[in-house]
């Protein structure tokens, strides 16, 4: 009887330990995706060129007018539009328009769901910095 009890604690524990090293390797495993995620430095973005009709449009037009586009923007949108260059500079200048690509805080983040890729996010920065130009 006894070593029948001592085998099933044995065997407690093992299912225990075997229980946390999986944890472990799930955790190291995030940690890692979510380092790649958040640090990774675009190496090959082109900050420096940056066009609105090349690399700004092209960009609202595949994340943001399922939502923000003139049809859509009353309903998806609550209002706000983003399918010309006019809209699309007025919240340029305001802040909002970097502050949801890059999810600060302070807005609301776009798109909801996921984060568009880091150069294009560098890239709507410069744009702004430059003054958000028709170019
Ligand atoms: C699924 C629909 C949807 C998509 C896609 C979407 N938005 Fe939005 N957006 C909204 C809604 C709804 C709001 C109003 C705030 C809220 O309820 O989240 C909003 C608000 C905003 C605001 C105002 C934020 C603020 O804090 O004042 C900006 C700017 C914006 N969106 C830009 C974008 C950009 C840029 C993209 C693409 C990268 C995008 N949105 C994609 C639905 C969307």
């Amino acid at each position: 009887m006894y070593f029948v009890k001592e085998f099933q604690y044995f065997y407690k524990m093992k299912i225990g330990l075997l229980f946390i090293f999986i944890s472990i390797a799930f955790a190291s495993c995030y940690y890692d995706k979510e380092e790649d995620l958040y640090s990774a430095t675009p190496v090959d973005c082109d900050t420096l060129n940056v066009s609105y009709n090349t690399d700004i449009k092209p960009v609202i037009t595949s994340h943001c007018l399922n939502c923000h586009s003139n049809i859509n923007a009353s309903g998806l949108g609550q209002g706000i539009k983003l399918e010309t260059y006019e809209d699309i500079k007025k919240y340029a200048l305001d802040g909002s328009l970097y502050g949801s690509v890059s999810a600060d805080p302070e807005y609301f983040v776009m798109p909801r769901d996921y984060r568009i890729p880091p150069c294009s996010v560098l890239k709507i920065k410069a744009w702004i910095n430059n003054g958000a130009p028709n170019n």
